[in-house]
């Protein structure tokens, strides 16, 4: 079962989430981080970017994997999570050597997928993954079914998927989406799960109940007992 971190607010959350990505970084700079986009991180990631903007050494081994993409835009549309990370991370930090990617544009995405997975089979396990979680229970784009993908897939974007503002605002419409898989985000050593905003709480309360189902994709995550929860008061409704 989950014990929710519960924070007054956004912010506050976010800098609960810096604490855990700084202790990170210190027990072990060389870690593989696999980083969500989305609205959740964001103010995190900026805050982590000013505190370490004057010693940017302390990444100089840090690696990064990019959890999901939107699949069939372009690569450099500001709305692709490939421009997301570079401006919060990748640039920033000079991680381009050290940085693993779905292309958006990868004439064949099954091909691309088998190559991140390859690409992680050497480099991983991932050492903190940081995750949001969309208003249908999705984690990266494991979207609800039947069944699930343990390893980097193609996935069948939902309706609330191409809701997201990031698609949207896109260029062009998303036709897919590549992403890792769950296993590969359960067998992180340690998981991130940010929820924030008061449209997050009734999937919040569906994660608490502590049932499990491939339909409700971010209730595996309970099966990782080195997954931290970390919710602002609008997300949990006590
Ligand atoms: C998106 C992405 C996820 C993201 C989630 C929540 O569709 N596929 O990686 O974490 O939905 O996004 P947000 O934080 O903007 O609510």
């Amino acid at each position: 079962m989950f014990h929710p971190e519960v924070f007054a607010n956004h912010e506050q959350m976010s800098l609960r989430a810096v604490v855990e990505m700084e202790q990170q970084l210190r027990s072990r700079p060389d870690s593989l981080l696999c980083l969500a986009t989305g609205t959740t991180p964001m103010r995190a990631y900026e805050l982590l970017q000013q505190r370490f903007a004057s010693c940017r050494e302390r990444l100089a081994t840090t690696r990064i994997v990019k959890l999901d993409e939107w699949g069939g835009i372009a690569m450099d549309d500001p709305e692709s999570c490939e421009q997301y990370l570079q401006r919060t991370w990748i640039e920033p930090f000079g991680m381009q050597g050290r940085y693993l990617s779905f292309s958006s544009e990868a004439a064949d995405p099954e091909d691309e997928c088998l190559r991140v997975a390859g690409e992680l089979e050497r480099q991983g396990p991932i050492d903190l993954c940081i995750l949001g979680l969309g208003l249908n229970g999705h984690v990266g784009f494991n979207e609800p079914a039947e069944f699930l993908h343990p390893h980097a897939h193609v996935a069948k974007l939902s309706a609330t998927s191409m809701g997201h503002a990031m698609s949207v605002r896109a260029r062009t419409r998303p036709t897919h989406g590549l992403t890792l898989g769950m296993a590969d985000i359960l067998n992180a050593r340690r998981i991130l799960l940010m929820v924030s905003g008061a449209s997050k709480r009734p999937v919040v309360q569906r994660l608490l109940s502590g049932r499990i189902a491939t339909q409700f994709p971010a209730s595996l995550l309970i099966a990782n007992p080195n997954t931290v929860l970390l919710c602002d008061e609008e997300a949990f409704a006590s």
